[in-house]
């Protein structure tokens, strides 16, 4: 039996925790052969939801759980942690922004980050969630100067798969036949969900759509918008598709991506492709052996170059506004 891979998660008695520790639970991260220590945080108030979600974890009899850990401490939640799934911070209601939640949540990313580096394993990775989850990233990032920056990621799949749902949806082509689509910058309003790279069974996407008109004026808008659609449709935040796709994340920088169908996550910024330096963008990235690498050689548009440059300045100036918490 291999060593069990320790898995903390923050926020695991709210809607995106329910969603998510039950199929990491049943071996959907690392396979059916590899045991899973959960360790759970989550603030006082909501120590006894945890529990009984923890009951419900024994009820499912999940052979490949060893141990569940609850806690309300980050340092006993982070202790050895290999995955940190960092989820817990409040969601935007309608009409919010989610750069709005900054000051609400920037102050948990400072103090997680800190028991993230005094605590967690060497081989340490770490998936912001929560909102703005870019900024978050790069929050905890500065608070954990021993750990390797790169292992610090902000989750921008939950928008790759509405980008390549909607995608297969207008060609009428099956799922799995779109690759390459890529999310650039910020999880956020100006992220630009880019189609002029992908592919569509084999051929270019935007000629196998054959609509620009669509593309400028109802794709992009819908995916950059489709959080706040959710919201307004269901009166929450997205739930289990976001869980899905933080597993996603996690899935593909585990097992890896080809270049032939990259994948997008918020990472440190390069300056690749324009991005600025210093905060978290995302990226279409290849993933081998745990490590990831920024794609490169695709020639960008003045359409592409200027979505790109608007998400990035958004991003400095959510750096701006959270520079106390840089240290
Ligand atoms: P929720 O309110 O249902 O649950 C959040 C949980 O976090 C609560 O149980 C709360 O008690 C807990 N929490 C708050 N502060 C904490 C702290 N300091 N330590 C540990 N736990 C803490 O919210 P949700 O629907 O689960 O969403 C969680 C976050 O994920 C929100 O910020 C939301 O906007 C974000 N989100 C991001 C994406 C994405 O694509 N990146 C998608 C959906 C939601
Ligand atoms: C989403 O994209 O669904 C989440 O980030 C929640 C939100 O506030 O939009």
């Amino acid at each position: 039996m291999r060593d069990p891979i320790r898995v903390a998660v923050t926020g695991a008695a709210g809607n995106i925790g329910y969603a998510l520790i039950f199929r990491i639970a049943n071996g959907d991260l690392f396979g059916p052969d590899q045991p899973v220590i959960l360790q759970l945080l989550e603030i006082p108030p909501a120590m006894g939801a945890l529990e009984g979600v923890a009951m419900e974890l024994d009820d499912c009899a999940f052979p490949l759980l060893t141990q569940t850990v609850l806690t309300d401490q980050p340092d006993v939640a982070f202790a050895g942690a290999n995955w940190s799934l960092l989820v817990g911070a409040r969601p935007r209601t309608a009409g919010m922004a989610r750069k709005d939640l900054l000051s609400a949540n920037g102050p948990i990313f400072v103090s997680q980050g800190r028991a993230i580096n005094d605590n967690a394993a060497a081989d340490a990775r770490i998936v912001v969630v929560g909102n703005p989850a870019n900024t978050n990233c790069l929050i905890a990032m500065h608070n954990a100067p021993d750990v390797p920056s790169e292992r610090f990621t902000a989750m921008t799949r939950l928008d790759l798969n509405r980008a390549k749902s909607m995608l297969a949806q207008k060609a009428g082509k099956p799922l799995q036949t779109v690759k390459n689509v890529t999310i650039w910058g910020n999880h956020s309003g100006t992220q630009y969900p880019d189609v002029f790279h992908a592919q569509i069974d084999g051929r270019p996407a935007a000629e196998v759509i054959g609509d620009d008109l669509w593309i400028s004026d109802t794709y992009i808008p819908t995916v950059q918008q489709r959080g706040a659609a959710v919201i307004a449709a269901r009166g929450a935040s997205s739930a289990a598709s976001a869980a899905n796709a933080c597993i996603n994340h996690v899935q593909s920088w585990y097992a890896g991506a080809s270049e032939d169908d990259w994948v997008s996550m918020g990472i440190p910024s390069t300056g690749a492709y324009g991005s600025p330096a210093g905060v978290i963008f995302s990226y279409p990235l290849a993933i081998e052996d745990g490590a990831y690498r920024i794609v490169e050689g695709l020639e960008l548009s003045d359409f592409d170059r200027a979505a790109i440059a608007a998400s990035g300045q958004e991003l400095l100036q959510e750096r701006e506004a959270v520079g106390d918490w840089l240290s």
